[in-house]
Parts: structure tokens; C-alpha cells; sequence
């Protein structure tokens, strides 16, 4: 392993939970190198940069992120380094145009971010290297270690890569083709987890509910099942599933266990069956709520939320206007919601970009607005009630309020006597917002963790 010892480095993480996910492998990795994590870029001599290519706007973040470090590279020695999926999708295309940028690495090769290091530490000059090749199956090795963020929450890895090609999707490009991680490493990190006191575990994939055991083809509901078996922690998530492979199976697999949060995060896109035929999303409008006909009768308090793209190619007033009835019908307790934008390498593309860009931007404000006024009323229930939240900070804003979620993964900001991180608290709620509850912690449920939280936050 190469020696790091005098180097300290910085992260920044743009885009999704797969993406934290693999900040802590990249910090693992320089850690177990010997490298240190600087408190800020200013202190560090090493930038990655974790990068999201979903959509247009992501992409933008980087190359003004890359500006400043540009910046501060010409006053100082500092070495960037661009990971994640505009690493994977552009390879030497990012250093074409950028000489400043110094190591573009792609999901598959992080821990190999120190052996591409060391060389240019040695001489005292910097050597461009790109590491973007992909491994098609799944490498267990060349993932630890990993070094979390949380001592609460930990997120769990359990498949990579898609192989739908929806046409606006850019995730089969950076995240290849899927493969899936061996249920044994999978449960044994869970119970790893649970040694070290984690209260939930979130399993990540493009696709979860796909998953099968490379060597028996073991499912994603046994998967579940198993993990649910491990003693300690208590709450269980998973992101993202796939609406068209989503079945009655994984509805049962999460009725049967109290573990499996009463929450999915199952994306919609458009409300309209003929949108979703040209987005290549393998299921209707109908289809869609019959899962969550199925889901509700299952688990009648399960909170859902959703992904929106507005203004795909072609999309008439009309077909909107589903979207909206959509929203209406299911009563997400989430959403996530975007304008479309063309992504390279995707089918849809080399389809005219045809809606106005002031219709794509009223067409989300209006989406964005029926959503606040639905959350607002679904949060008004939920006044005078006391729930379970399970303590992971402390509020931004004022030192004695701490922060939470839910089992419905809504953010709760509560006042307490004690500090809650990582623990169970059960609050009582006096009010809220669209985007949040507020409360007062009336008892703590679980002991404190054996160690405090890790101060440091990446990126
Ligand atoms: N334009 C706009 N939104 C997109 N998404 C994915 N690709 C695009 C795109 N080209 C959205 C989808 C997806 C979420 C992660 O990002 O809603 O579920
Ligand atoms: Fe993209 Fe579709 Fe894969 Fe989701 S399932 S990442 S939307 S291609």
C-alpha cells in the first residue's frame, strides 16, 4: 500500500445515497493509506470531488466547483481529483480542456486512488491518470474498507448499474451494467453494523428489488427477511425500486418484518400512461397504482415518496395535467421533482427537445406547489401525535433542537434534555411546515451508543 502519511484531503460529494455511500470508500481507502481528512479544502492538499452526471444541472456543479479549485490550485500545490459518474461518463474527456484536473476515477477503481497518488507524491509533480475501467462483476475486495460518516445510519451497498436504458437515463452509462454484491458479505456487514451499535441500515442499489445472491439467486425479500433477523438494529430502508419489477413478494417481505420502515421510495416520473411509454419506463399509469393499491392494503401507514421529471420530449399540456392527478390521487409524502434535460449517450436524446423552457419551469413550479400543499395537510395529522424518531443531529439553525426522521423518513426538529444522536426518542408534535415536523422528545427508548458520533462531516 502506498505511503500517504503527509497528505490531507477533502471531499465533496455531490448527487445521491450511493454516492455518500462511496465518499466513505474513498475515505476508507486514503485512510487505510495514511492519508488524513483536512477540515476544509483550504486545509487539504488533495480535492475529490464525488460527482453526479443525472442530469444537466449536476454536471454544472462540478465544472463550477472545478472553477474555484482551479483557483486555489494556481496559489498553492493541490491535487483534484474527480470521481463518481461524470468521471465514469467523460473519462479523459475531463482532463481534455482541464489540465488542472489530475486524477479522474471512475466507482470501480477508488481503491486504487493511492497507488495513482503515490508517484506524483514521490516526485513532487503531478501525473494525470484516469482510472475509469469497469469491472463487470461485483469485487468485494476492492470495496473496504469504508469509513462512514454516520454512527447512526449506515448504508449498505447491495447492487450497482442498471440495465433498463429508460431514454432520459444517463445511470447505465456511469454505473454500467448490474451486478450484485453476495448476500454473505451483505449479512456480515450488517452484522458488523450492528456490532458497532448502528440503529438503521439503508440498503442502495439502482434497483434493489432485483437483487439475487450471485451464487444462489437468492432475492431481495429473503434479503430483507435476513437482515431483519440480525440483532441491534432497528429500523430497515432500501432505495431506489423499480415500479415495473416491484411485486407482491417485497409488499409481503416488508408487511411481514417491523423492521422494514413503512416507507418506499418508489419513482413515478409522469402520471401519464403515454409518457412513460416514450420515457421506456415498463409500466402504465394503472399498473403503477395497483402497486400502490397493494402497498397501502399491506401497510395502511406507509408514507411514499417519488421522483417527477416534467417536460420530457413531446409532453402535452395534457399528459401534465396527469402528472398533477397523479400527485392527487397517491398523496406522496415526498417528492422530488425536475425539469427534464438531455442527457449524452441516452435515447431520448436525439428526440427534439421540443417543450419551451418557461413551460418546463411553470410546469414544476406547479408541481412543486400541489406537493407543498398536499405535505402541509399530511403533516397537520400529525399534530398531538407522539412517534418514534430516531435522534441523527443537531438543528442548523439553534443548539437545543435536535434533529430526526421518522420511520416515514420525515425530518422532525425536537426539543430535548439530553442529547438524542442515536437514539430512539419518542416525541410528541406541536407543529410543522411543508418540509418538516416539530416537536418535543417526551422519552428516550434506547440507550446511548457506546461511542460518540465521528464530529467530522465529508465533503
Ligand atoms: N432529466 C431530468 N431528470 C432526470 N432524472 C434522471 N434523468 C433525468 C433527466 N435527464 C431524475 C429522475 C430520477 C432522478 C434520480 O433524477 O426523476 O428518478
Ligand atoms: Fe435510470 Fe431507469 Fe435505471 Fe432508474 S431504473 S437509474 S431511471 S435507467
Amino acid at each position: 500500500m502506498a505511503d500517504l502519511t503527509s497528505l490531507a484531503y477533502y471531499i465533496e460529494t455531490f448527487g445521491c445515497q450511493m454516492n455518500e455511500n462511496d465518499s466513505e470508500r474513498i475515505a476508507g481507502v486514503l485512510d487505510a493509506a495514511g492519508a488524513r481528512r483536512a477540515a476544509s479544502v483550504e486545509e487539504s492538499g488533495l480535492v475529490v470531488v464525488n460527482t453526479c452526471a443525472v442530469r444537466g444541472k449536476s454536471e454544472e456543479k462540478l465544472y463550477s466547483y472545478l472553477g474555484r479549485l482551479r483557483t486555489l490550485k494556481r496559489k498553492r500545490g493541490l491535487i483534484i481529483a474527480v470521481a463518481g459518474c461524470v468521471a465514469q461518463l467523460h473519462r479523459d474527456g475531463l482532463i481534455d480542456g482541464r489540465p488542472f484536473v489530475d486524477i479522474v476515477v471512475g466507482p470501480d477503481n477508488y481503491q486504487r486512488l493511492p497507488e495513482a497518488l503515490a508517484p506524483s507524491l514521490a516526485q513532487g509533480r503531478v501525473f494525470a491518470r484516469v482510472l475509469t475501467s469497469r469491472s463487470r462483476n461485483w469485487d468485494e475486495e476492492a470495496r473496504r474498507p469504508v469509513l462512514r460518516e454516520s454512527r447512526v445510519s449506515a448504508y449498505v451497498t447491495i447492487m450497482e448499474g442498471c440495465d433498463n436504458f429508460c431514454a432520459y437515463c444517463v445511470v447505465p452509462f456511469t454505473r454500467g451494467r448490474e451486478k450484485f454484491r453476495p448476500l454473505r458479505a451483505v449479512l456480515e456487514e450488517v452484522e458488523a453494523l450492528a456490532q458497532a451499535g448502528y440503529r438503521e441500515i439503508q440498503f442502495l442499489g439502482q434497483n434493489v428489488n432485483i437483487y439475487r445472491d450471485p451464487a444462489t439467486g437468492t432475492g431481495f425479500p429473503d434479503l430483507l427477511e435476513r437482515a431483519a433477523a440480525v440483532p441491534g438494529p432497528e429500523w430497515i430502508r432500501f432505495i431506489t425500486s423499480h415500479p415495473r419489477t416491484f411485486g407482491p413478494e417485497i409488499v409481503r417481505a416488508m408487511a411481514r418484518s417491523p423492521k422494514v420502515c413503512r416507507q418506499l421510495h418508489l419513482p413515478l416520473q409522469a402520471g401519464s400512461t403515454a409518457v412513460l411509454g416514450r420515457m421506456k419506463r415498463g409500466y402504465t399509469r394503472d399498473e403503477y397504482l395497483e402497486k400502490i393499491r397493494l402497498l397501502r392494503a399491506a401497510m395502511p401507514d406507509i408514507h411514499l415518496s417519488t421522483d417527477i421529471i416534467v417536460g420530457f420530449p413531446g409532453e402535452t399540456e395534457e399528459e401534465f395535467r396527469e402528472t398533477l392527478s397523479a400527485l392527487s390521487e397517491i398523496r406522496f409524502s415526498n417528492i422530488f421533482s425536475f425539469r427534464y434535460s438531455p442527457r449524452p449517450r441516452t435515447a431520448a436524446a436525439k428526440l427534439p427537445d421540443d417543450v419551451p423552457l418557461d413551460v418546463k419551469r411553470r410546469r414544476l413550479i406547479e408541481v412543486q406547489a400541489l406537493q407543498k400543499t398536499i405535505q402541509a395537510e399530511l403533516h397537520g395529522t400529525f399534530v398531538g401525535r407522539t412517534i418514534r424518531v430516531l435522534g441523527t443531529g443537531r438543528s442548523r439553525k439553534d443548539e437545543a433542537v435536535y434533529s430526526g426522521r421518522s420511520e416515514g423518513y420525515q425530518v422532525v426538529n425536537f426539543r430535548a434534555p439530553d442529547d438524542p444522536v442515536g437514539r430512539f426518542v419518542r416525541v410528541r408534535i406541536t407543529g410543522y411546515g411543508p418540509y418538516s415536523l416539530r416537536g418535543d422528545a417526551l422519552a428516550f427508548e434506547a440507550p446511548r451508543l457506546v461511542a460518540p458520533p465521528r464530529p467530522a462531516a465529508l465533503g
